[in-house]
């Protein structure tokens, strides 16, 4: 038999063997774009978990808009879905939000059912209370279409404790964000690449989340408590507006040598100091970050003194979230009671990295000579790694300049200083590695 037919015959004999198997029952909790894509994937490919699937219901807000929607039957009930004497065999939760998402999913994992979310705000915000209510029942919970939604990589560092012992996590974790900033450097205006992404269906209609780091701090506050063990609320990490940058930024950002990114970063000690940000920062060409473009997010985990880890990929859109969903049931279908989040042993203590450098960006009418400016920075313990061109194209000039690693309270005291002499303004954004070319 050649090879082809072996494997159609191998093929034809799982499909035999599954359509004995009884079909697992799950519940979906949401039918949007995520949903939507779950419920076609298992229509379409019934068996492409190994053991046939059946969508008993999905959780809508309104059932009357889904008339002659026949992907599965709706209900804006979800007792309807998962009541007793016919409990799922796993629930898929891609609500989004934290209620009443927070409480279908404790109450699915209270009573022994397997749950698999995307959800990144529910985790970041109740993560521990979850994980904790799947570990008393000793429930499977997974959720790796949170971070990254297209890459698996959380699951894996689950069951490996060595390769799990990292100390910074630095990634672009929104692929709206980092769209918008490709469109920038290509010298498309921000407004306007914010509305080619909406066009494109890649940003939300109200897109503050993405714009403003918040979506990037969830998943953040989601990877520190995986990997740093500790409890950080996405609200409490410092996030900055990526509006805050402009076409120049990135114009000058290359003549610096890199570009300008939506970063989220995190570092932290064995006492639960973490410092951490979500925002713009300047990443170097030599960074493999800087080269990610378009809708592509990534992380590097690293442990100092060691080689990093990195995964790239897509991090959004229905369908690779939809897969990712998927493989997490396919995993819980094989081990129900197999837990791989961790829990936050402590809460976090958050501080300002120290060991990044910065970009700085001054702006005045009369800027100070560039001496001037080096020798002030340098009276408070800040050193100027390079200097990019001065901006004199209108009448407010600007200089943009790159530090060598420094304590942001120290930079913090330098830069109110200089504007107090100089009547400049400046802005200040993380600047990731060294520069090597
Ligand atoms: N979209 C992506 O590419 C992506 C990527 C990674 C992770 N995620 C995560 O996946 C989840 C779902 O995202 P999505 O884009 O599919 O969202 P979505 O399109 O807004 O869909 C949400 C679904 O949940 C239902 N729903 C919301 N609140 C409800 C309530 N209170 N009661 C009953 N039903 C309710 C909605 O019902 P109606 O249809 O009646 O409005 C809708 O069917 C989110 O947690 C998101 O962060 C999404």
């Amino acid at each position: 038999m050649s090879v082809v037919a072996d494997h159609a015959a191998a093929a034809s004999h799982a499909r035999r063997a599954a359509s004995t198997v009884v079909p697992a029952r799950v519940a979906l909790l949401g039918l949007g774009r995520v949903g939507r894509a779950v419920a076609d994937i298992v229509r379409h490919s019934p068996h492409c978990l190994g053991r046939p699937v059946r969508i008993t219901g999905a959780l809508v807000r309104n059932t009357d808009a889904r008339a002659g929607d026949a992907v599965c039957p709706v209900v804006d009930d979800a007792s309807v879905l998962l009541r007793d004497h016919e409990a799922p065999d796993a629930v898929i939760e891609v609500l989004g939000g934290l209620e009443p998402a927070r409480s279908l999913v404790l109450s699915a994992l209270a009573r022994g059912i397997p749950v698999v979310t995307a959800n990144k705000s529910l985790l970041a915000e109740h993560g521990d209370e979850l994980i904790e209510t799947a570990r008393r029942s000793r429930t499977a919970f997974r959720c790796e279409a949170s971070v990254l939604a297209g890459v698996p990589f959380l699951g894996t560092f689950a069951t490996r404790p060595l390769a799990a012992s990292i100390d910074t996590v630095t990634g672009i974790l929104n692929g709206t964000s980092n769209f918008i900033l490709s469109r920038m450097s290509d010298g498309v205006a921000f407004t306007s690449a914010l509305k080619e992404a909406q066009q494109l269906g890649l940003a939300e209609p109200d897109p503050s989340k993405d714009l403003d780091g918040i979506d990037a701090a969830e998943k953040l506050a989601v990877l520190i408590r995986q990997f740093a063990g500790l409890a950080i609320r996405a609200c409490d990490i410092p996030s900055t507006p990526l509006h805050q940058i402009t076409l120049r930024d990135l114009e000058h950002s290359r003549e610096l040598g890199g570009t300008v990114k939506a970063v989220a970063f995190a570092q932290w000690t064995g006492d639960g100091r973490v410092c951490c940000f979500s925002g713009p920062a300047f990443v170097p060409n030599s960074d493999p970050l800087a080269h990610l473009t378009g809708v592509l997010n990534g992380v590097r985990l690293q442990r100092t003194g060691q080689e990093p880890l990195c995964f790239t990929g897509p991090g959004a859109g229905p369908e690779v979230t939809a897969r990712a969903i998927l493989d997490d049931l396919a995993e819980i279908l094989q081990a129900p009671d197999i837990i791989t989040l961790k829990s936050a042993v402590s809460p976090a203590f958050i501080g300002q990295p120290s060991t990044l450098g910065w970009y700085l960006r001054f702006a005045s009418n009369h800027l100070p000579g560039a001496v001037d400016i080096a020798d002030l920075l340098a009276a408070h313990g800040i050193w100027i790694q390079r200097w990019g061109p001065r901006d004199t194209r209108c009448e407010t000039g600007e200089q943009r300049v790159l530090t060598f690693p420094c304590r942001a309270e120290d930079l913090d005291a330098a830069l109110e200083a200089l504007c107090a002499a100089s009547s400049c303004t400046a802005n200040a954004f993380p600047a990731l590695g060294s520069i090597n070319e």
